[in-house]
């Protein structure tokens, strides 16, 4: 909805789909901190309106084990986020993912030291 309405949000945030938060692989969420990112967010439908009913649930499981394990790795809380954004929120869509990119832009790059440690322990 958001490219539809032409709302603006930064020109620096990628946008990887899939079809539900669900299938949101944790190695997905290393695999772009390995490969550049310096922060990474998964959006998934409003608790109780997932189409694959429960695959947001999942990955709010999944979230709470994956920030745990990046913060071993010194990756800072902020940057990493799961929120909820149905598909025809695009204003909501554009606001979100500002404030995450404000908040990333504000810790500074991601160290290459830290990534070199998550490469080592994977
Ligand atoms: S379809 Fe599952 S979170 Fe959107």
């Amino acid at each position: 909805m958001a490219g539809g309405l032409k709302l603006p949000y930064p020109e620096t945030v990628r946008l990887v789909k899939v079809m539900c938060s669900g299938r949101v692989d944790p190695q997905m969420v290393l695999k772009a901190f390995r490969e550049g990112a310096d922060g990474v967010m998964i959006l998934g439908c409003h608790p109780g309106d997932c189409h694959y009913k429960e695959g947001n649930y999942f990955a709010q499981n999944r979230a709470y084990l994956l920030a745990e394990l990046l913060s071993q790795y010194g990756i800072e809380p902020g940057r990493f986020r799961l929120d909820w954004v149905s598909a025809g929120e695009g204003e909501r869509f554009a606001k979100v993912v500002t404030e995450m990119h404000d908040q990333v832009a504000a810790l500074g790059p991601l160290s290459l030291h830290l990534r070199r440690c998550e490469e080592a322990a994977s």
